[in-house]
């Protein structure tokens, strides 16, 4: 059975500023969740929370996995990742900067050369394996990023505004990426964005964070302006 996440009444503040203010959903299917917002609305507050690397104030955030409550330990969290919207790359060559998560999971050579060229493949930059990633435009180190992430085969993948300040090349081929994901990968994926048409494209399921409150909406309102009509 899969895993799946359920997120009850989540409230968070930081000093005086309340960022959310009861937050709750249901994370069962596969496929691709988008979350929006304007910027500072708690996106990537709500993301870090639901990735256990921070606690909420209040509320639950309980993973589940055929009916029972999955305990909150590193084998839990080894089955989740965040892809932060700027990541740290080290100065070594695209091959080693992927190849690093697996490396400390004590995983041997082969095994990592075999996940490592597959992932490098699925992001279309195998050819640049051997490049030094400080090297890489933009685009391809998102790329990078995102390879990085789906190598350890995650269950749960939180994407932290993937295509923030990527071109628009790079923008289609990283949606593509998602789109492709959710097959691959058979998981759940949770991406942040402020870009309404970038989440019409690639989510299956719309969220809507805004004054600390989550509001699942459609997909079939033509612009940001009437979806935001909508919601008042
Ligand atoms: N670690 C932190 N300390 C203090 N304030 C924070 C912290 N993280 C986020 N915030 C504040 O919480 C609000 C929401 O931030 P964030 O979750 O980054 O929003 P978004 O991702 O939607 O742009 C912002 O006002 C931000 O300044
Ligand atoms: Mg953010």
């Amino acid at each position: 059975m899969a895993l799946s996440l359920i997120i009850s009444n989540i409230k968070k503040s930081y000093k005086d500023k309340k960022v959310l203010d009861g937050c709750s959903f249901s994370f069962e299917q596969s496929g691709v969740y988008v979350l929006m917002g304007p910027n500072g609305s708690g996106k990537s507050t709500l993301l870090r929370i639901c990735a256990l690397l921070e606690s909420p104030d209040d509320g639950e955030i309980i993973y589940y996995e055929d009916g029972k409550v999955v305990e909150n330990n590193l084998n839990l969290r080894r089955r989740i990742t965040l892809l932060l919207p700027n990541i740290g790359i080290f100065n070594t060559t695209v091959f080693k900067n992927v190849a690093y998560g697996l490396k400390i999971r004590g995983m041997n050579k082969g095994e990592i050369k075999e996940r490592v060229e597959k992932a490098l493949d699925f992001v279309g930059l195998l050819h640049k394996k051997k490049q030094n990633a400080l090297s890489l435009s933009s685009g391809e180190a998102k790329r990078m990023g995102i390879a990085r992430a789906i190598v350890l085969e995650p269950e749960f993948l939180f994407l932290d505004e993937p295509t923030a300040s990527v071109d628009q090349e790079n923008t289609e081929i990283i949606e593509n990426i998602i789109t492709q994901l959710k097959q691959r990968l058979n998981s759940i994926i949770i991406m942040a964005t402020h870009d309404y048409q970038s989440a019409k494209r690639t989510g299956d399921i719309l969220l809507f964070l805004e004054k600390g409150k989550l509001t699942r909406t459609s997909v079939c309102s033509e612009s940001p302006f009437q979806l935001l009509q909508g919601m008042l």
